[in-house]
């Protein structure tokens, strides 16, 4: 009998749908957390990209993740576009009711329950016997069907629990309501061939197994998150839970960029569907990246720098006689493009625009204008402007336009001959601030300056400089690292002037230390 699911009714054979949870255990790891306006922003993107599921937060780990959550639900859940909106929540009342009470706006939504199921977990971190367990997910997910009809299921730590005992509480999970089974590889100890025989044994052993959609959610500990995903796809899971860029606890999940081409490039042997739009993925981890301020590695699979560039002669002239001798998938099918001149110094503000949609952005008439003005400001400065020009100056523009600090102007003298001197001006909630610095250098000024405005106690750990394009008028690209409390953020910023991108990034860092203080701290979940 085909599944018949509450949020996607009967699934095509082979169809797979994509789970997102960039904004939830992406998020939890170290220096990635977002601000609301972030999230959104994420989101909306994450829905152009095609996700079927969208993990919008943990509603309970703090009051940010809710309201978050929460904004999600009454914007993007509303689209008739919108996917189906989840919450993480751990197998309790409060938890299921806090997830409920989030998503209550959303027009499609799913509650997603969580309970440790390895004799390690339950013994040492749940303290909680077997049947325990069991009886907390039988609550859990009767109390999650009273407010939503698609309730997620997850074993958290399955791979390394006892097949009977999980076959046991699947069934269970499964009588009191859940219409999706999860069983991560929380720790990313798992082999490929691990996940068939644990999905063949819970198919073998769970009498009510064929009325779900089966999961699979891994994390990437041995770097074997996407094998264990595409290992679970072939043992019958039609989920897949994965983040942008691969982001999440410890070494991070299984990366849907990856895992999606992976699917696309090998339909001989992967013959599955899904509904992502391919040619935004370079889009989407752009976003992410500048939205936390890291970036992804130059060889990071399908969206990295390197990831079809051609060092080598041999194989530069190979790819000039045919593509296809060293790339199997073209770069234009996950978003890349030939970085062509786009707009001069008399172009308008329509043609500016226009580019922009081409470049995927949709933004507000305000967010135009200010975009609009830095880039009149670039194109005086720069000779030729690229796409990626226009990209780092919409990112820097547009994602940093709620945060409390914002860099407004600086002046700096240096040389050799004098002492490096910087006037810094920064708006702080709505108000303008002066001050200024000397140093050892001009961005040691520009930095102190910085300090001088807003005192504070982060310690610089990581400061570095690239460039966006080439040639000497190339906008800098900078990453700043603050720590404050054992916490880490990175922050970036862009300009044809190396100090101002210098200020920028050092400014964005502050502000998601803003972030990271105003947070409470999740309750200790372990995924
Ligand atoms: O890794 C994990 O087990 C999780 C669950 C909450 C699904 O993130
Ligand atoms: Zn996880």
């Amino acid at each position: 009998m085909p599944i018949n699911h509450p949020s996607f009714g009967t699934l095509e054979p082979g169809r797979v749908i994509i789970f997102d949870t960039t904004l939830r255990d992406g998020e939890q790891s170290p220096g990635f957390s977002m601000n609301l306006n972030e999230k959104v922003r994420m989101a909306e993107a994450l829905t152009e990209l095609g996700v079927d599921v969208l993990e919008a937060g943990f509603a309970i780990a703090s009051p940010g993740d809710f309201e978050s959550v929460k904004t999600i639900s009454e914007t993007i859940g509303q689209r008739a576009d919108s996917p189906v909106l989840a919450s993480l929540a751990r197998a309790g009342a409060q938890d299921v009711m806090a997830a409920a009470n989030a998503l209550k706006s959303a027009k499609r939504k799913r509650i997603h329950i969580v309970i440790a199921t390895s004799d390690l977990h339950m013994k040492y971190k749940l303290r909680l016997e077997p049947d325990e367990v069991i009886t907390a997910t039988v609550e859990s997910v009767k109390l999650a069907r009273q407010h939503a009809d698609d309730v997620e299921w997850s074993a958290e730590d399955a791979t390394r629990s006892d097949f009977a005992f999980l076959a046991r509480c699947v069934q269970a999970a499964i009588e009191a309501g859940a219409t999706t089974i999860n069983l991560p590889d929380t720790v990313g100890y798992a082999m490929p061939e691990d996940m068939e025989k644990m999905y063949s044994y819970i198919r073998a052993n769970v009498p009510s197994i064929e009325n779900v959609i089966l999961s699979t959610h891994n994390h990437n500990d041995l770097g074997m998150g996407v094998a264990n995903t595409l290992a679970a796809v072939r043992a019958g899971a039609r989920q897949i839970e994965s983040t942008i860029n691969g982001i999440g606890e410890r070494a991070g999940n299984a990366s849907l960029e990856e895992i999606v081409m992976a699917i696309r490039t090998r339909p001989d042997a992967m013959p599955y569907t899904n509904n992502i739009q391919t040619t935004h993925l370079l889009r989407l981890s752009r976003l992410l990246a500048t939205v936390t301020g890291f970036d992804v590695q130059p060889n990071k699979a399908i969206v990295g720098r390197n990831a079809f560039a051609h060092e080598a002669g041999i194989h530069q002239d190979g790819v000039l006689k045919n593509a296809a001798t060293y790339e199997i998938m073209t770069p234009e099918s996950v978003g890349w493009a030939k970085n062509s001149l786009v707009l001069g110094k008399h172009s308008g503000r329509a043609a500016f625009r226009d580019k922009l949609n081409t470049l995927g952005y949709k933004i507000g008439d305000n967010q135009l204008n200010d975009a609009f003005r830095r880039f009149k400001d670039l194109a005086d400065r720069k000779k030729v402007v690229f796409d990626d020009d226009i990209v780092a100056l919409v990112d820097d523009e547009v994602m940093r336009d709620h945060e409390r600090i914002r860099f407004v102007s600086l002046d700096v003298t240096s040389g050799s001959k004098r002492q490096p001197h910087a006037d810094l001006e920064l708006e702080i909630d709505g108000v303008v601030h002066s001050g200024s610095a000397g140093g050892d250098g001009p961005v040691d000024a520009t930095f102190k300056a910085i300090q001088a405005i807003f005192p504070h106690t982060a310690n610089l750990v990581l400061f570095s400089i690239g460039a966006i394009t080439e040639g000497t008028d190339a906008q800098a690209k900078t990453t700043v690292r603050l720590e404050e409390n054992g916490k880490l953020v990175d922050g970036q910023g862009a300009d044809t002037d190396t100090i101002v991108a210098s200020a920028r990034a050092y400014v964005h860092a502050l502000n998601k230390l803003l972030v990271k203080r105003e947070r409470t701290e999740p309750q200790a979940l372990s995924a």
